[in-house]
């Protein structure tokens, strides 16, 4: 059986946090080898004509607000299955891929952080007494989530949506719901909030969203050049072979703070390039 639910059911969220829009200075600030994920597809976005007019997938930005929560309405089920695709045989509904980062305050991927997923089918209903539309996963190393799902249908009072939780392991659980660009309804649902807009194109056989959840953890922040800065060719942190100035191929394998890193693209370090905060440049292991 299905829900059918109306608007009157979701009481109206009054938060009302702000984000900063990054997009501009993330493109005149961010070197290009660390426009990685979330900050990279909302760039592609500024070419695309469908989203020219969207704002921009919120992003890390070292500082930024975290993703701000919003209620959890009547049709969340705990011990929703593990599952990355909430497709079945059957499934009807345009196919839709939403994928993204877990970030924390300093902009580095947080790994295994549950999403739990649930949204409305096709037809705009919930399914209250099993799991269709419902599941859950965890981040992988560098903080990537990706869902298969559907678009979800609308249903009285409300405009389209899709509901999640996010936690990260041993940390407060943050509800919200993300948005699609372009609906009608955003202009008069209350409770929609433009900072949890989708980034959303059409592609064949559906639709691609991305969307990057910013968590309230506190993260070591991303090094900044400033005056008091090494300068090229110091000596590398205690516990790391890593040096600003070397000449890093893809392959090459440092130590930076005693933890072991691959270089996966050839650049020359530089502050603010440290391998925990340049995911695109240094991976683990
Ligand atoms: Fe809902």
């Amino acid at each position: 059986m299905t829900g059918a639910p109306t608007g009157a059911d979701e009481p109206r969220d009054t938060t009302g946090v702000t984000r900063k829009t990054v997009l501009r200075a993330a493109a005149l600030t961010l070197p290009a080898p660390l426009l990685v994920g979330g900050a990279a597809r909302a760039l592609a976005r500024a070419d695309d004509p469908a989203g020219a007019a969207l704002s921009p997938t919120p992003m890390c930005d070292d500082g930024d607000d975290p993703t701000p929560p919003q209620m959890e309405g009547p049709y969340f089920k705990p011990n929703s299955p593990r599952r990355s695709s909430l497709i079945e045989a059957g499934t009807v509904g345009t196919r839709l891929t939403l994928s993204g980062y877990v970030y924390g305050l300093g902009c580095q991927g947080i790994s295994n952080v549950l999403l739990d997923f649930w949204q409305a089918d096709n037809n705009g209903g919930y399914d209250n007494a099993g799991y269709r539309f419902r599941g859950h996963q965890f981040t992988d190393t560098t903080g990537l989530f990706r869902l298969t799902t559907i678009v979800p249908g609308l249903y009285p009072g409300r405009t389209r949506h899709i509901h999640v939780k996010v936690q990260a392991p041993g940390r407060p659980v943050l509800t919200t719901q993300l948005y699609f660009p372009g609906e009608p309804r955003n202009n008069t649902d209350s409770l929609f909030n433009p900072v949890l807009l989708m980034n959303v194109r059409s592609v064949s056989g559906g639709q691609e969203a991305t969307f990057d959840f910013v968590l309230n953890i506190q993260q070591a922040p991303n090094p900044t050049a400033s005056p008091t800065a090494s300068p090229t060719g110091s000596a590398p942190p205690p516990g790391g072979t890593w040096a600003v100035g070397t000449a890093y191929r893809a392959g090459d394998r440092v130590t930076y703070a005693n933890v072991g890193y691959r270089c996966l693209q050839a650049h020359t370090a530089q502050v603010g390039w440290e391998p925990p905060t340049a995911p695109a440049l240094w991976a683990r292991g």
